[in-house]
């Protein structure tokens, strides 16, 4: 690996260094021509129900002041069951708030509930002057109580489907990086970035 002549920069824009850690462990497994750089800027955040929209309007708020092909990503925990999507977009706001102990007093039956991460990712690609959007979506349920100190936010009361007896917390970095939203999201632009070195 090492430095390469050739290697080309991607910015990747977030203040949450979780996420430039996980994004940049699978960059790093992909042998990719480009090399990804944390920019700590200050899009502008909306509140919509939609996170594509989400992300598209915080790229659009920061991409001209960058000048360069950059990214942004946002995710949300989604409860379909019982909590009808809740807290979905509002999903930092509501951590901030009650955290993973005031949404699990909102479950009355975890082993019944429906859940799912979701990530969408809007890239600015300065060599075709577009913006492309890629997403990704990991199913599963609600835990019955707060389980392991691995990862953020929700990670600790999200149990996925491919693996049952761990929550997202319980996890490795590289088991979590295996089959989260974040991952399936960033696996999509690691595939256009190879079509596109
Ligand atoms: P953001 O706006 O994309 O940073 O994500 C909104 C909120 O969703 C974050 O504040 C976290 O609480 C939660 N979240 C996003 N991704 C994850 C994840 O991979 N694990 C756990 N919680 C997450």
């Amino acid at each position: 690996m090492g430095n390469n002549a050739h290697e080309k920069k991607i910015y990747l824009i977030t203040g949450n260094p979780h996420k430039f850690e996980e994004i940049n462990a699978l960059f790093k497994n992909h042998f990719l021509n480009y090399k990804l750089e944390l920019k700590n800027a200050h899009p502008i955040e909306i509140q919509a129900d939609d996170l594509v929209e989400v992300a598209l309007f915080k790229l659009n708020s920061i991409k001209d002041k960058i000048n360069d092909s950059c990214f942004v990503e946002d995710a949300g925990f989604f409860i379909d069951h019982p909590l009808q999507g809740f807290p979905g977009v509002y999903s930092s706001h509501v951590f901030k708030k009650i955290g993973n102990q005031g949404i699990l007093k909102l479950i009355d039956d975890p082993s019944r509930s429906r859940a799912r991460f979701k990530a969408v990712i809007a890239l600015y690609f300065k060599p075709h002057d577009k913006v492309y959007v890629f997403e990704g979506e990991v199913l599963g349920k609600v835990a019955a109580k707060i389980r392991g100190s691995q990862g953020f936010g929700y990670d600790p009361i999200f149990i996925p489907n491919a693996m049952p007896h761990k929550t997202f917390g319980e996890l490795t970095k590289e088991e979590k990086n295996n089959l989260s939203h974040r991952a399936m999201a960033i696996k999509k632009l690691i595939d256009f970035l190879k079509k596109n070195p």
